[in-house]
């Protein structure tokens, strides 16, 4: 058997991070690290609650903006996740303090602590929304790694989280090229799936919207959407993989706004769901093929919807 690896997590206690600690825990393989800006915050009392975590979890305080705090964290790991970033869930003010600089800055304190840490490698958590703003793309072709988000589009649309993405993946690659760090990130869609916080982040709001009740009428735009567990699975994947390089797309089989409010419907009577659906022009798709390839399936949608409402339901956000 493979002696038990170290493996870092930021941002350990968000939507992503929680299910990314917990994978590395469950295999038995990893001494895990998380780090938390607080760790005395009730929120993350999931995690300590985690099989393993009394043995084999460590939380550290560390913003990403402080290098010092980085660094102590990730010291003596053979692998470091990078998955701590601002996720907005309205339009910043002032954009370049609140979230471009913990997205860049933080990236490359994340990789500098790595370089000099002598970490095997690093998996930094990207987004689609590095992806998808491309005017150059072909229409009727599936967005693949090739393709990069347009940062002056981002600005001129103030799309602030998408033009952090965009700017982090790249200066990672940038940094890369320059140490020889060995990087892989990671694009995931929308991420949606069963919380293990008590609280909801940004994107599973937007699918709690649907409950509301409060919208007869949606636009019937395709959704490109992933599996929390599935996005903690390529992470691991990716780094276990010791043939992966570059960027990867993860991201399940498109699903329209209709569809998946017919599953839910289906499966929940009881909530009251938007009625009407308006189609849209634009339908964005991103091929996951290169993930795939490296030996990953994705979860049918029907059964994250299902574990979200099952989520939802058991922290009281519905009813
Ligand atoms: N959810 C999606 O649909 C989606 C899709 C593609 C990519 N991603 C990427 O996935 C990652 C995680 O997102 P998520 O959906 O799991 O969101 P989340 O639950 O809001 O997690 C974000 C985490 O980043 C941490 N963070 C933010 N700024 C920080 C700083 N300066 N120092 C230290 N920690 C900081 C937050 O810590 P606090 O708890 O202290 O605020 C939080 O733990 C992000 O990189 C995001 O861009 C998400």
């Amino acid at each position: 058997m493979a002696a038990r690896q170290t493996g870092c997590v930021t941002g350990a206690g968000g939507f992503i991070g929680s299910w990314h600690v917990r994978l590395l825990l469950s295999g038995g393989h990893y001494t895990v690290r998380g780090t938390l800006r607080d760790p005395g915050d009730g929120k993350h009392a999931h995690l300590r609650a985690l099989e393993g975590a009394k043995e084999r979890l460590q939380l550290f305080k560390a913003d990403l903006l402080d290098y010092d705090s980085i660094a102590s964290a990730v010291a003596g790991c053979e692998g470091v996740f990078h998955v701590a970033s601002p996720v907005p869930s309205s339009r910043s003010t002032n954009p370049e303090a609140e979230v471009i600089a913990h997205a860049v800055t933080g990236t490359l304190n994340v990789l500098k602590a790595c370089y000099e840490a002598k970490v095997k490698r690093v998996v930094v958590v990207s987004s689609c929304t590095a992806v998808f703003i491309n005017p150059n793309w072909p229409k009727d072709k599936a967005f693949n790694e090739d393709s990069w988000s347009d940062e002056d589009i981002c600005r001129k649309n103030q799309d602030w989280y998408y033009l952090s993405k965009t700017l982090a993946e790249r200066e990672a690659y940038v940094y890369a090229a320059k140490t020889g760090l060995d990087i892989v990130t990671v694009c995931p869609s929308l991420v949606i799936g069963p919380l293990m916080q008590s609280t909801a982040n940004t994107t599973s709001k937007i699918l709690i919207n649907y409950f509301k009740g409060d919208r007869e009428t949606v636009e019937n735009r395709l959704w490109n959407v992933v599996d929390v567990r599935d996005v903690a699975n390529a992470l691991l994947l990716t780094y276990e993989n010791s043939g992966a390089s570059g960027r990867y797309i993860c991201n399940s089989a498109p699903v329209k706004v209709s569809d998946m409010i017919n599953v839910l419907r289906n499966l929940y009577l009881t909530y009251t769901y938007p009625r009407n659906f308006v189609d849209v022009e634009e339908a964005l798709t991103a091929s996951s093929e290169k993930l795939q390839k490296l030996g990953w399936t994705f979860r049918a949608t029907e059964e994250t919807l299902r574990d979200s409402v099952e989520s939802y339901q058991a922290f009281g956000i519905l009813g």
